[in-house]
């Protein structure tokens, strides 16, 4: 594959990651990509490296377009693993090369590399580096989602390098949003912009909201954002921005989402009548079984919804362990604006309905009260209370939603 032209004399040069199914533990089914970019200017400019196993592509790539030893600029967003362990590789071949970083991504690339051999120039919201015919500026966005966190702004060329931000765990032969639906749908395209978004960026919501501001008031409207994973959007940035601004401002679909795990199927049981007075009372319901579904998109689909009810099956006096390890990545995430309920079966002490109610609270989520506990397997009285608890859960949530 050759290095694909962004604008006139700007390439992409990074490199397609069709395998990689565990992300440090978020899982990507999808593959990804590591997006860096060349500009070929008076002074030869490389925004961003990639992944250490794909350095020899990003070299082949940048070869077959500059002597690597002309570049002169090493622009570096982000020094998360995934876009900086290339650098060593890349600097052998232009020692003489300024990295323009943050102060933050200068402290943290010194825990990582040997630093001392490059030369750096620290930099800010607001400074500028001009190339030739070309200026780049540079916004830095702490916290988005690492605090070295930076985008860079092409001015000429009216290009957002915007590192993690924007960007899709999604591999395919496409590079922009304008070619992919000859490739994939864009509802994948859709898809894994949530899913990007609910996985990684799900915290930063107001941060979002802040660098949204930044741009803006800085006047930056550009017409090509270039993210550092997946798809880059040429025909509709805008349409990328208004989706992030919607998600950050917490916006959700009317759906209760029914995440369970079940020993003797008796939660499971639960489940149905449960799923069935909710959609009898009008609200979409979707029902995931946690060991059936992976993780990212259990994520993904607690972010859609605005309530969920978690079934957990009580196991030695607390909740089972596959609903505390979805708990635990979702109460690392800080979702807000979200109701959630629990409910499950139990032999005899009980607890893993209360333990969920606990975790609720330090959240901070809304809470459905009291939840309902079922003693072994449902009788058929039993299953009336779980349909009656699903209508009563989707009439609040109905409520609880008019207030976004
Ligand atoms: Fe794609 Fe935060 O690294």
């Amino acid at each position: 594959m050759k290095p694909v032209e962004l604008k006139k004399d700007i390439f992409w040069v990074g490199a397609i990651d069709w395998s990689v199914r565990d992300f440090h533990g978020y899982e990507t089914p999808r593959g990804t990509t590591y997006n860096n970019y060349l500009i070929k200017d008076r002074e030869i400019t490389l925004v961003d490296a990639v992944k250490y196993d794909f350095a020899d592509i990003t070299i082949k790539h940048i070869t077959s377009l500059v002597n690597p030893s002309q570049i002169k600029h090493v622009v570096v967003n982000h020094i998360e693993n995934d876009h900086v362990t290339a650098i060593d590789r890349i600097m052998a071949l232009c020692p003489d090369a300024t990295i323009h970083i943050t102060e933050r991504g200068k402290k943290g690339l010194d825990r990582f590399f040997d630093t001392s051999r490059w030369k750096f120039h620290l930099v800010k919201t607001g400074d500028t580096l001009n190339i030739g015919d070309n200026t780049l500026l540079f916004i830095e966005t702490p916290m988005l989602h690492w605090p070295d966190s930076m985008m860079t702004y092409c001015k000429e060329a009216e290009i957002l390098f915007s590192q993690d931000g924007f960007g899709q765990h999604l591999a395919s032969s496409a590079r922009f949003d304008d070619d992919f639906s000859a490739c994939v749908s864009s509802v994948v395209l859709e898809d894994a912009v949530v899913d990007y978004y609910a996985n990684i960026l799900m915290p930063f919501g107001q941060l979002i909201l802040d660098a949204v501001s930044s741009l803006q008031k800085l006047g930056i409207q550009p017409k090509v954002i270039a993210p550092d994973h997946g798809i880059i959007w040429r025909k509709s940035p805008q349409q990328v921005v208004d989706s992030y601004v919607a998600m950050a401002s917490g916006k959700a679909d009317l759906r209760a989402l029914i995440i369970y795990d079940t020993m003797w199927k008796s939660t499971e049981i639960m489940s149905v009548p449960i799923s069935e007075g909710i959609m009898d009372e009008g609200v979409d319901c979707r029902v995931l079984k946690l060991r059936d579904t992976p993780m990212n998109v259990i994520i993904k689909e607690f972010w859609k919804a605005r309530g969920t009810l978690f079934g957990t099956p009580t196991l030695n006096n607390i909740m089972y362990p596959t609903v505390a390890e979805c708990l635990t990545h979702i109460r690392g995430l800080r979702p807000r604006n979200r109701m959630a309920g629990a409910f499950g079966s139990y032999g005899w002490g009980g607890g893993a309905v209360k333990e969920c109610y606990d975790t609720f609270t330090k959240m901070g989520l809304e809470t459905f009260d009291p939840g309902l506990q079922i003693v072994y397997k449902p009788s058929t009285e039993d299953e009336e209370k779980c349909y009656q608890f699903g209508r009563d859960f989707a009439a609040k949530l109905k409520e609880y939603h008019t207030r976004f």
